[in-house]
């Protein structure tokens, strides 16, 4: 007998247009869509074409609407200034009306683009949700990018206006915004005409007369004042949220108002089994597409109670923090990356701060962002007691592709895959020449075209790059870029990427971008990044220098400028701490250079000596290299 996912799933492929009509029925629309489907629109079809709608009447007034304005919208926890303060979705649309306002005063119309760079703060999820309100489309930038990261985001995007906030809080330190954002705004070739900014009380930040303004001020003064939602089509981009690709230039995935809205109140109902007037705490960042999916836009789409953290999941102060918030604000479900649970894991082996904090409530957990390993998988079950799922999604996608649905059905746990197709995807694993491949065997991971509702239409006024980054190279299926397999009940098991991004703390990174920049150091005639098997952070960066020949410093300096520079142009993020000199890299005859032979070497792998390569004794002295910094190094 059909179990309830097979059903669900079946129904999906029986007719996917009928799916999605129903599913698009749960959101508000000032104009219901009559086409579900399109296929002649962007380059591989839109959704719902014709509906008009808007998020933030879907996220805040239609709940009002139903007389839920007094229950609470948002709950904000830092863990490191020790605030608290919740919102109900009066709270929340009083705000937002008020940034919106604010806004408009501002000359932010539909559709122009604000760029957003903002720690872990309920005006940061407010500002999302007043751009959304007017029609503006919001770009996230993560606090621990560089100035030239977010320099190229304004450009790209062609930002109108950013909103900051004067610091970040990283533990233990007070990190400074607004000298990044200056030096990011004299980098750009846009200019903004102005910076709101959010003045913190663990730093106040310096305003430049004309473009800088008062956030507080601003808002204060436009409290009480109500600003329409505005009416969008269903295909107006929500947001732009930029992502590592294979050059140093970020794609910026662009995400819809309409398809996105359906998609994600169906999987927070479907996948992750969260009700009307429950907690729900993706414990993220809202840089992140788990914190634009799943800290804003699922709970709130949902009339779900959503929880902003700013800390970590270790040493703010300790790692119960996660367990007092579960415990206190009375969280059923919680979304994290297995890196966060390895760290804790690490500090609290016994799991005796999970038993300091009753968590009668806390239903499941949810990991994402990176493999899942099943060490630390089984471990988070046994100290839980509750179902800790696995589920696979790409920014691109926007929510899961792979899952175990608990709000459909709980199926059986198959430790280190994260289960099995949801509605909406058609997946399949095939070889570089674009076959099928049997069921266990290893291969690239796709989705057949279409892609359903709230995924990336395209990139950012880049339909080509889009075709050519995910559609040219197996016609008729979107690449994902990851490599893995498909048993024979179905599961998927996500082995690696095909392409140069590393996945360090759950945070995507690319290792080409990491290149480009270390070849600018004026010493380095050549070099390699690779990413390196962590216990912690799953991956870590390593350069691997040639120096130019007439170099006669001390290569130790040099390597520390390379590190230096990556945290200067990147940012702290990279998490780029190691760079080694060598006499030279291994290569291919034809010059391509041997990174995953190097890989497999640094994380003491087995490995073979390449066919093709030019010169065998390279491996030898690299190998030697990586040895002195401790890696791997196995000999063949
Ligand atoms: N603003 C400024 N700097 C930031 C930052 C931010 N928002 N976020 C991170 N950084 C900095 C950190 O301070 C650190 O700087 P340092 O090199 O001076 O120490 C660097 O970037 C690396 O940060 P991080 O990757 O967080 O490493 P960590 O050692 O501080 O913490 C973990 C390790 C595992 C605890 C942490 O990475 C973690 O909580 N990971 C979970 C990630 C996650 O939830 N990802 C979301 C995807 S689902
Ligand atoms: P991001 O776009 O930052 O969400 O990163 C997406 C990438 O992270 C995927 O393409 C995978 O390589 C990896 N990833 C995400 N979730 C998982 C998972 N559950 N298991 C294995 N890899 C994952």
């Amino acid at each position: 007998m059909q179990g309830a996912y097979e059903r669900a799933y079946a129904e999906w492929r029986r007719d996917p247009e009928g799916f999605w009509r129903d599913a698009a029925r749960e959101i508000a629309w000032y104009r219901s869509p009559t086409q579900i489907f399109t296929a002649d629109g962007g380059p591989y079809g839109r959704w719902f074409a014709d509906g008009e709608t808007n998020t933030c009447y879907n996220c805040l007034d239609r709940h009002i609407a139903d007389g839920r304005g007094g229950d609470t919208a948002v709950i904000y926890d830092s863990a490191i200034s020790s605030t608290k303060r919740s919102y109900t979705f009066d709270d929340a649309l009083r705000e937002v009306n008020a940034i919106a306002v604010v806004l408009r005063r501002l000359g932010i119309q539909k559709r122009d683009r604000v760029v957003l760079y903002m720690p872990m703060v309920p005006e940061a999820i407010f500002s999302m949700l007043a751009c959304a309100r007017i029609g503006a489309v919001h770009s996230v930038v993560f606090g621990g990018f560089a100035a030239n990261e977010l320099a190229s985001r304004i450009d790209d995007s062609e930002a109108k206006l950013i909103i900051t906030a004067s610091c970040g809080l990283e533990p233990g330190r007070v990190v400074p915004y607004k000298p990044l954002v200056d030096q990011a705004l004299a980098l750009a070739k846009v200019k903004p005409q102005h910076c709101l900014v959010l003045q913190r009380p663990q730093l106040t930040a310096d305003l430049t007369a004309g473009r800088d303004l008062d956030f507080e001020s601003l808002i204060t003064d436009a409290r009480g004042q109500d600003v329409e939602c505005v009416s969008v089509k269903a295909t107006d981009p929500l947001y732009i949220l930029y992502t590592s690709g294979t050059t140093g230039q970020p794609k910026g995935v662009v995400r819809d108002n309409g398809g996105h809205m359906v998609a994600l109140k169906w999987s927070m109902a479907n996948i992750f089994g969260v009700r009307p007037g429950e907690v729900f705490w993706a414990a993220s960042d809202i840089g992140w597409v788990v914190g634009h999916s799943y800290i804003v836009y699922a709970p709130l789409l949902s009339g779900v109670t959503t929880v902003v953290f700013e800390g970590k999941p270790i040493g703010t102060p300790d790692a119960g923090t996660y367990w007092r918030i579960v415990s206190e604000h009375r969280v059923r479900v919680l979304f994290t990356a297995p890196t966060a649970f390895r760290a804790i894991r690490r500090e609290d082996s016994e799991g005796s701060f999970i038993r300091t904090y009753p968590m009668p409530e806390f239903r499941a957990l949810f990991l994402a962002g990176e493999r899942a390993d099943p060490e630390t998988l089984k471990w988070a079950e046994r100290m839980l007691g509750v179902p800790v799922i696995d589920h696979w999604w790409q920014t691109e996608t926007g929510w899961p592709m792979v899952a175990n649905p608990l709000g459909i059905e709980q199926l059986p746990v198959k430790h280190g895959s994260p289960s099995v197709p949801m509605p909406g995807y058609d997946i399949s694993v095939l070889d570089d020449a674009g076959h099928l491949v049997p069921s266990g065997t290893l291969g690239n991971i796709v989705v057949r075209l279409p892609l359903p509702p709230g995924c990336l239409p395209t990139l950012w006024k880049a339909d080509e790059r889009f075709r050519q980054a995910y559609l040219e190279e197996f016609p008729g299926y979107y690449k994902t870029a990851d490599a893995g397999y498909v048993d024979e009940d179905g599961y998927l098991f996500i082995m690696s990427r095909t392409d140069d991004i590393i996945n360090c703390a759950g945070h995507r990174l690319s290792t080409g971008a990491m290149e480009e920049v270390v070849a600018t150091h004026p010493d380095v005639a050549e070099c390699a990044v690779i990413g390196v098997a962590d216990a912690l952070k799953g991956q870590v960066p390593c350069g691997l220098l040639v120096l130019k020949k007439s170099v006669s410093r001390e290569t130790h300096a040099i390597e520390s400028e390379v590190v230096a520079l990556i945290r200067d142009k990147i940012g702290p993020v990279a998490c780029f701490r190691t760079a080694i000199a060598v006499d030279r890299l291994p290569k291919t005859r034809s010059g391509k250079i041997l990174r995953g032979t190097m890989q497999k070497m640094a994380d003491g792998l087995p490995w073979k000596m390449p066919a093709t390569i030019d010169d065998p004794a390279v491996l030898e002295e690299i190998a030697a290299a990586l040895r002195t910094r401790g890696f791997g190094g196995l000999p063949m």
